[in-house]
């Protein structure tokens, strides 16, 4: 066993995760369970993970909950079920917590849009702009950055900044687009996307809501305009969950990844949720970044601690500064973890 163990972490850089056997009549949530209290560990779950991931986690929520909890926690050991960025952002904002991320190349498409190297160079052509960077951003982009936003601050955010001060907004061009919109400020946009959120029909959505006249349709931010314009409520995640359980609407066309259908099912179970289709018939708005996770490796990553996220000291100091400053104005703006 010991030379597995070696193996699968001389490995796991080139894998991105323990890649070692888990007896398959093991009983996952009962074993994960146990480590959570031998370890003093939280596992912290986006909407997007699988279902049985969310079931066994401390907390689910969204990038903003998410980041929140992962500040206040007291546990030793923060599991994030989530994706790279999000496991990154808690090890910025809890430095001296073991964070672990079951599958280290659990990635996110905007992230990758936007290298740091390359905007670094993109800034300087605007040397007296505010730098606003959705959170779903590497650690590197983040000390690049003067305040953070999720999709569920971002317009506060974006309202908290002077109107004489012009701003570049990255990597989401889609979330810019409608924040532009909302906030009626002209940003200087990044050209990034989501590609979870930009596969989504304009055609079959129309199509399902004139089968549906009674049903809402909601989308998540992250969506082309053409699919925003269409929608009754545009939200973060966790803003989406909220809409489903106190609209007195008794069915929903839901346009964000498929895996906030467990909570909104769980949460209002008489009522119907239908996930909005994509341009082809494939279960392309599954993330397959988020669904890289798995029972078995969260249950491995919390057994032999690995895979850690590990950051140099001054990313983390310089990094964190734009995140600070985002929870100030959240907290400030009323929004709870
Ligand atoms: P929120 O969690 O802020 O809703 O963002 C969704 C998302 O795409 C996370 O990767
Ligand atoms: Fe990134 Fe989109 Fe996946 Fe979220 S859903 S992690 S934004 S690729």
């Amino acid at each position: 066993m010991a030379e597995i163990l070696e193996l699968a972490k001389n490995n796991l850089v080139k894998k991105g995760f323990l890649d070692i056997d888990v007896d398959p009549t093991l009983d996952l949530v009962e074993a994960i369970n146990k480590l959570k209290k031998e370890k003093n560990a939280i596992i912290l779950a986006h909407y997007y993970q699988e279902s049985e991931i969310q079931d066994v986690a401390d907390y689910i929520g969204d990038s903003l909950g998410l980041s929140q909890k992962a500040e206040s926690t007291d546990a030793d050991m923060i599991v994030f079920a989530g994706v790279h960025f999000m496991a990154e952002t808690a090890k910025m904002l809890n430095p001296s917590k073991k964070v672990v991320l079951p599958d280290l190349k659990a990635g996110c498409s905007l992230a990758d849009s936007c290298p740091a190297p390359l905007f670094k160079k993109f800034k300087e052509k605007y040397p007296n702009h505010v730098v606003v960077s959705y959170i779903n951003c590497t650690a590197e982009l983040k000390t690049l950055t003067d305040i953070c936003c999720t999709s569920s601050n971002a317009e506060a955010i974006i309202n908290s900044i002077p109107k004489e001060k012009g701003i570049i907004f990255a990597p989401d061009k889609n979330l810019g687009a409608y924040l532009e919109k909302k906030t009626g400020r002209e940003m200087i946009l990044w050209n990034g996307a989501c590609m979870v959120h930009e596969i989504f029909s304009h055609e079959k959505i129309v199509k399902l809501m004139t089968r549906y006249p009674d049903a809402k349709f909601i989308a998540h931010p992250e969506c082309e305009a053409h699919i925003l314009d269409k929608a009754h409520f545009i939200g973060s995640t966790t803003q989406l969950l909220k809409y489903t359980q106190s609209s007195p609407a008794t069915s929903f066309i839901v346009a964000t990844e498929a895996g906030i259908l467990h909570q909104m099912e769980l949460a209002s179970p008489d009522k119907t949720f239908i996930p909005a289709p994509p341009t082809n018939n494939c279960a392309c708005n599954d993330c397959p970044h988020m669904k890289r996770n798995t029972m078995e490796k969260l249950y491995l990553s919390m057994k032999y601690e690995l895979p850690e996220i590990i950051l140099e000291d001054w990313v983390i100091e310089k990094g964190r500064i734009c995140i600070d400053r985002m929870l100030d104005i959240s907290v400030k703006a009323g929004f709870k973890a």
